[in-house]
């Protein structure tokens, strides 16, 4: 079999279904190498600030990782801006839809929500409310969250920081990505909450 024999997906055969199965689960072994390919075009994001989009995630990582960090949290640090290329209105739900199978609940929420809590260092010169994060002080991860964006995102812009290459976080982020959890509500319905 080349391809499917069905043009509405209602009339697809089990053995079709297996046969596409087979296939996104080949595609899904070259995430990694994807991933990679959309940081080193961060290169090219948002102008203006001392460093590009890569090196500033790079810097943070670095930082991450020096700090003793585990991998998954300098994964989702690495990542944290991966959407700053296509969803630039919603840049920090994008990179927490990515990085959601392979992180905790709470490394999920930080990166979810930490546009708000980044807004803390800057809102108050554009007519935003610096202290729009509150919104979530009742949250367990609410310091966390914080934390995140002081250690490894606000102070970031650091054009004389020795960060580390990409190709340094290739093993940690391919050892991250090879233990997908079943959390998304679409998986969990297709294939049991296996972890
Ligand atoms: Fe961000
Ligand atoms: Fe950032």
């Amino acid at each position: 079999m080349k391809t499917v024999n069905f043009t509405r997906m209602e009339d697809g055969t089990r053995e079709e279904y297996e046969f596409l199965d087979q296939l996104e689960d080949e595609y899904k072994a070259g995430l990694p190498d994807r991933i990679l390919d959309s940081l080193r075009k961060l290169e090219h994001s948002l102008s203006g600030y001392r460093i590009n989009r890569l090196e500033h995630s790079l810097q943070g990582a670095t930082r991450a990782f020096r700090a003793g960090e585990a991998d998954e949290m300098i994964i989702a640090v690495l990542l944290h801006d991966i959407g700053d290329d296509l969803a630039p209105y919603s840049h920090s739900e994008m990179a927490a839809a990515i990085l959601r199978p392979f992180v905790s609940e709470k490394i999920y929420w930080i990166i979810k929500h930490h546009g708000v809590f980044q807004m803390y260092y800057y809102a108050h010169h554009c007519g935003g409310d610096r202290n729009a994060r509150e919104m979530f002080k009742d949250n367990p991860w609410y310091q966390d969250a914080i934390d995140f964006c002081h250690d490894y995102d606000q102070n970031c812009f650091d054009p004389d920081y020795d960060s580390e290459p990409l190709e340094f976080f290739d093993p940690v982020l391919r050892r991250v990505l090879s233990q997908p959890r079943i959390n998304d509500p679409e998986q969990v319905a297709r294939y049991g909450n296996a972890s």
